[in-house]
């Protein structure tokens, strides 16, 4: 079932600023008042300053004041779903901690993992 964290990250991965890859990610994250934060990827000639949609999103949240969050919905359009990279799950792991995550394609296939499956043992501030 599609529900509104859903369509927003279908929604913006419109706005995909892929021109390299070709491959547009879309995300929407949904703060404890309810509000989504969403983000797309954005590339840039030097392939290596390109921004993730998920590292978008947090980023967007985090400077409109938003520091928790219920949700993650990723949406792209490959048949395996695709999951946040190593990069943004260290990411989301700051900002978000366990949350649950859903990824999602526009044929309406989708699937729920939660954070600390696609990141065990992650390192954070309690090592510091
Ligand atoms: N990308 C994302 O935005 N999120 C993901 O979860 C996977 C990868 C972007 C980065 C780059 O613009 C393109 O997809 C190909 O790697």
């Amino acid at each position: 079932m599609m529900d509104s964290l859903m369509s927003a990250a279908l929604a913006v991965r419109e706005n995909a600023r892929a021109a390299y890859s070709n491959f547009q990610v879309g995300a929407a994250l949904e703060d404890l008042t309810g509000r989504i934060h969403t983000g797309c990827n954005v590339e840039n000639a030097t392939y290596g300053l390109t921004i993730c949609a998920e590292r978008v999103a947090v980023f967007k949240a985090v400077s409109e004041g938003a520091r928790e969050f219920r949700r993650l919905a990723v949406a792209a359009d490959t048949e395996t779903l695709t999951p946040p990279c190593g990069a943004c799950r260290q990411i989301l792991w700051e900002f978000c901690g366990d949350i649950p995550i859903v990824l999602l394609n526009p044929r309406g296939k989708s699937e729920t993992v939660r954070l600390k499956d696609l990141l065990p043992r992650p390192f954070d501030a309690s090592f510091l």
